[in-house]
């Protein structure tokens, strides 16, 4: 299938924004706010509680200007429409996308293939619902009649790094007995140091893969499947009451040996990377409870209907997405960094890499053709303040330009003597270095000698932008995801790129399936790559025979 769209470089707001950044590129932060003194108060914009400040970008309102028109000539607004009325936007797989009919109102509408979807996904959720009730009343046993006390999901991708970040960002609000680990790495040490304390009669596994074919998953589900028979005394009749699938394919489910009756399901119009409020939440469920579940969907929907209905101008993903094209595309950054002040948000940045990296690290539009534009900027971050005392010099002095999310809330959620405005307090002073730096005459001014005032010099006009909420509910959570899948996808339409499909992940995916007999077989493997993964694999057979 193909669709026609202008090419991004021909549409005319892309060639005005490429006349217009040759007039403003030798403008600086300092200048714009000295222009303007209601600047920082005016470019602002607020959705669903989170409060956005994206003064500190390099920009003028002609630029503003510019990136809202080229939204409108990449087609946003239907995009958009197509996104939540299930067309098959995901062209490349035939399929429709739509992560924002998991947290839809139990009485919405939301059409795929004549069938309305929004029963299905509430069914799903009250299923999930009556499980971890059971499980975290004590009333599920395991096989011995012990109550499971230790939960561990299985999954890669998307079908780890929502659940991980989740759990860690709403560990104020789960539940103390159980504990949770998560395992995705197909290197051993993974599995063995998640389970090395487990006691198999109290711990319940839950295989999360929407394929239900990755490697990986699927090599430490068998692993778990042998250690938990191996404590339990080899009954086979254990797994029923040790595994749970969360899947959209039943068939493999049930050939693994899960019963399909403890099969969280969910659908193809849901991608991996936007599934963290599928049942693949079931963890964040246990966790947490239904009540903090629903909430987490509910700020997920309250950032929905923003997206969906607010003026692209106030709209805070369209703003927030057209300032990272700016920023990639005109300022030449290679890179967004992610700064959440709060360290329950720890793992967000990770999460948000594949959500980004693995959605728009694309090189063909929608049609096929090459780009002859950058697309996805790499995102990467660490919770504030670690960062500010390792990577943050590079960002201050460095010779890259490194724009930066700072994500901060007003309430500290375990609130320690005056620790919460010392974070607080480093959180604005970073976003203002950055902008305005400290020039010669000042650093001069300070008595520094000579020599050393470069040293000391702050360029600034490093661009930022922060974001306050309240405090890092359930709720939050929901509307803080959101927002980046719909920076994504408006990314996406700009780019005219599909962020809805991963090709680029296979190739490496069948090499491996094609080496692993060449690794393991006992006469010598004829082998046919190039020298050098020849001579690695040699190498490798050779020296795992010698301890
Ligand atoms: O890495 C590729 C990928 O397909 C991701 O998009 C996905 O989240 C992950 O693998 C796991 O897939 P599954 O849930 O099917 O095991």
């Amino acid at each position: 299938m193909t669709t026609t769209i202008t090419p991004l470089t021909k549409r005319p707001a892309w060639k005005a924004l490429t006349s217009h950044h040759k007039k403003i590129r030798g403008q600086h932060l300092r200048k714009l706010f000295a222009a303007d003194p209601k600047r920082g108060e005016r470019m602002t914009a607020g959705a669903a509680g989170l409060f956005l400040d994206y003064s500190k970008n390099r920009v003028t309102n002609e630029t503003l200007k510019l990136l809202l028109k080229l939204a409108q000539e990449s087609g946003l607004r239907g995009r958009i429409k197509a996104m939540f009325s299930g067309e098959k936007i995901n062209i490349t797989e035939n399929r429709a996308v739509l992560h924002v009919a998991l947290r839809a109102p139990k009485g919405a509408k939301i059409i795929v293939d004549g069938k309305n979807v929004v029963p299905e996904v509430h069914a799903v959720l009250d299923k999930m619902e009556a499980f971890s009730k059971r499980i975290r009343s004590g009333a599920w046993k395991g096989h011995t009649g012990k109550r499971i006390r230790n939960i561990v999901n299985i999954g890669i991708g998307g079908s780890d790094l929502g659940p991980v970040m989740a759990y860690e960002a709403l560990k104020h609000y789960s539940e103390r007995g159980l504990v949770f680990r998560f395992v995705s790495n197909v290197d051993g040490a993974d599995f063995v140091e998640a389970t090395h304390d487990l006691d198999p009669a109290e711990t319940l596994f839950i295989v999360s893969s929407k394929t239900f074919t990755t490697q990986e998953t699927m090599a430490n589900a068998q692993s778990a499947r042998v250690w938990l028979l191996k404590g339990l005394g080899g009954n086979l009749k254990a797994v029923a009451k040790h595994f749970v699938a969360v899947s959209t394919n039943a068939e493999k489910v049930s050939a693994f040996g899960i019963d399909t009756a403890n099969m969280f399901g969910f659908w193809d119009w849901v991608g991996g990377r936007y599934s963290m409020d599928s049942a693949i939440g079931l963890s964040t469920m246990l966790a947490t409870g239904p009540k903090n579940y629903r909430a987490l969907l509910a700020g997920f929907h309250a950032m929905d209907e923003h997206f969906r209905t607010a003026p692209f101008e106030k709209n805070l993903p369209v703003l927030m997405a057209l300032l990272s094209v700016w920023n990639t595309d005109f300022l030449g950054a290679e890179t967004v960094a992610v700064l959440p002040y709060e360290n329950y948000l720890k793992r967000f940045p990770a999460y948000l890499q594949q959500l980004t990296m693995e959605s728009n690290g694309k090189h063909v539009t929608l049609d096929g053709k090459p780009v002859d534009y950058q697309t996805s900027p790499v995102y990467w971050g660490e919770p504030g303040t670690n960062g500010q005392h390792s990577f943050y010099q590079l960002i201050h002095q460095g010779t890259r330009l490194i724009p930066c999310d700072f994500i901060a809330f007003a309430h500290a959620l375990t609130p320690l003597g005056r620790h919460h405005d010392m974070l607080l307090a480093n959180v604005f002073a970073q976003a203002e270095a950055l902008a305005f730096g400290k020039t010669a005459a000042e650093v001069k001014a300070e008595g520094t000698a000579g020599w050393l005032v470069p040293h000391r010099v702050f360029e600034g006009n490093r661009p930022s932008n922060t974001i306050l909420a309240g405090r890092l509910t359930p709720e939050v959570l929901g509307k803080l995801v959101a927002l980046y899948e719909h920076i994504v996808f408006v990314q996406g339409a700009i780019w005219s790129v599909n962020p809805f499909d991963q090709w680029g992940v296979e190739l490496g995916k069948a090499l491996a399936q094609r080496i692993v007999p060449e690794l393991e077989s006992k006469a010598a493997p004829k082998l046919a790559h190039d020298s050098s993964t020849n001579n690695l694999i040699r190498l490798y057979r050779k020296m795992k025979t010698r301890e």
